[in-house]
């Protein structure tokens, strides 16, 4: 008879209960890849007395770290306890303890992932995290492990669930957004602030831990240009949709020419029957360019318990298999050397600006005339009349624009916002025909 292997839970919210219904539920099947039974031998949460919607007897829930870091029957830990603390001093002590750790938490591994994996390798130990970008999608063995002969050029990406829910409802159903962010909290999808998902900081801190995969770059989160989907409303989605486009949260990196990385979260046109436009719902989605097998395309939920609690249990199996420490200990996929990455990159593209103006005679002609001042093309313009309910009688101005360098759009930007004929700052998307 093989000894099984015990496990500590640490967090029994949405995703913790996933992982322990999924190791009780599947465990025949588990055992099999794992090679030994795997058990749940105790949880620690910060409340016992909460209803779990997972049965655990009484005696194996608490609340101290302790009893799962000093426990020396646990040789491996799920830390599924969201935000920095005290889930960082957690992981120090399951580290410290000299326990492998897989976790789910993002925000985590982007604020202290360096200090964190090299503690881990000082002990001997490994953190696995698939679960930490992407849900479901085997998007970290993806680059980490399956394209690991591959110079990555590019990855595009939807890598929050919570918003792609609420933009794709809100295009599909004229949803309202709060009611819809209160469906995607109900439904498990957002984080405990869900300001974090709608605001961009979830997708950039999910963009910097692939960046540093795929490029060997360490990038501080907060230094990734962001933007949420706050300013997407019903009329620029309408804008979008008479123009063959859908709105979604889309993180960037790329290499640029001159050796920088680009990196950005931002809301962007999507061309209606692109893989990234028909992605809906919890969904998210990643296209990466690898300059050996060329483009990919990954699809799969990225927010939810079973999903989430998928990638969670796979991490759990390859760490009892041996399969993490070998990855994580002799390659240098997760080294830092503590250096930002160069950042800044320029990149080209079309942009769709959604302007309020003005109607009056000349204005038009103002405005393209900035835009040609910064060397910018127009592809097309379109006026609506003035909206019924227009306090101010301006109108709506729609421009798309032909390819132009970021930089030179941004500057046209706030020339444009500084016009005296010009209602409100400007909404300017990045436009993805591909
Ligand atoms: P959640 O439902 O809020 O659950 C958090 C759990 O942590 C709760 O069980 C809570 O205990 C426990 N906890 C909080 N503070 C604690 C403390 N001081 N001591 C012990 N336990 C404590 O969060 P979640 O959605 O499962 O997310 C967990 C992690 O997974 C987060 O990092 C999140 O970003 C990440 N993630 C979530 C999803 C998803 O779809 N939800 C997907 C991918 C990654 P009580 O139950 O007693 O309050
Ligand atoms: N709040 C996150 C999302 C959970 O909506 O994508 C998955 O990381």
């Amino acid at each position: 008879m093989v000894e099984p292997v015990r496990v500590g839970v640490v967090g029994l919210g949405t995703v913790g209960s996933g992982v322990v219904r999924l190791l009780v539920e599947s465990a025949d099947h588990i055992t099999r890849h794992a090679g030994r039974p795997i058990i749940v031998e105790r949880a620690v949460v910060r409340d016992p007395a909460k209803p779990r919607s997972v049965h655990l007897p009484a005696d194996r829930i608490s609340t101290d770290i302790r009893d799962i870091s000093r426990d020396p029957s646990i040789s491996v830990a799920a830390l599924l306890v969201g935000g920095l603390e005290p889930a960082r001093s957690m992981m120090v002590e399951l580290l410290e303890q000299g326990k492998d750790v897989v976790t789910a938490n993002k925000a985590l591994l982007a604020e202290h992932g360096p200090e964190l994996f090299a503690l881990a390798r000082a002990r001997g130990r490994s953190i696995a995290f698939e679960a930490a970008v992407a849900g479901g999608i085997p998007i970290v063995a993806a680059i980490g492990e399956c394209l690991a002969a591959n110079r990555i050029e590019s990855i595009r990406g939807i890598l929050n669930g919570t918003s792609n829910f609420i933009l794709s409802t809100m295009e599909e159903d004229a949803a309202d957004y709060a009611e819809t962010l209160a469906l995607a909290q109900a439904k498990g999808y957002a984080e405990a602030d869900p300001s974090m998902d709608v605001d961009g900081t979830d997708a950039t801190q999910k963009l910097a831990i692939l960046a540093h995969l795929a490029f060997g770059a360490w990038v501080p989160w907060a230094d990734i240009p962001r933007t949420g989907i706050e300013q997407v409303d019903q009329s620029l989605m309408t804008c979008a949709a008479e123009l063959g486009y859908r709105i979604r949260l889309v993180a960037v990196a790329a290499r640029t020419a001159a050796g920088l990385l680009a990196l950005r979260v931002a809301p962007a046109l999507v061309r209606v029957g692109t893989p990234l436009a028909e992605t809906r719902g919890a969904y998210n989605a990643v296209s990466i360019v690898g300059d050996a097998v060329g483009p990919m395309f990954f699809h799969g939920l990225g927010a939810g318990q079973m999903p989430t609690a998928s990638a969670v249990v796979a991490d759990i199996i390859d760490t009892v298999v041996g399969r993490a420490a070998i990855t994580f200990r002799t390659t240098g996929v997760l080294d830092a050397d503590g250096q930002a990455s160069p950042m800044g990159g320029d990149t080209q593209g079309r942009h769709f600006l959604r302007l309020h103006v003005s109607d009056r005679p000349g204005v038009l002609a103002r405005i393209t005339g900035i835009l040609g001042e910064h060397g910018i093309s127009i592809a097309s313009v379109i006026q609506h009349d003035a909206d019924a309910d227009s306090a101010d009688a301006s109108v709506p101005l729609v421009i798309m624009t032909h390819r132009s360098a970021s930089t030179a759009i941004r500057a046209a930007v706030e020339a444009i916002d500084r016009c005296d004929a010009v209602r409100g700052p400007s909404v300017c998307l990045g436009v993805l025909d591909d």
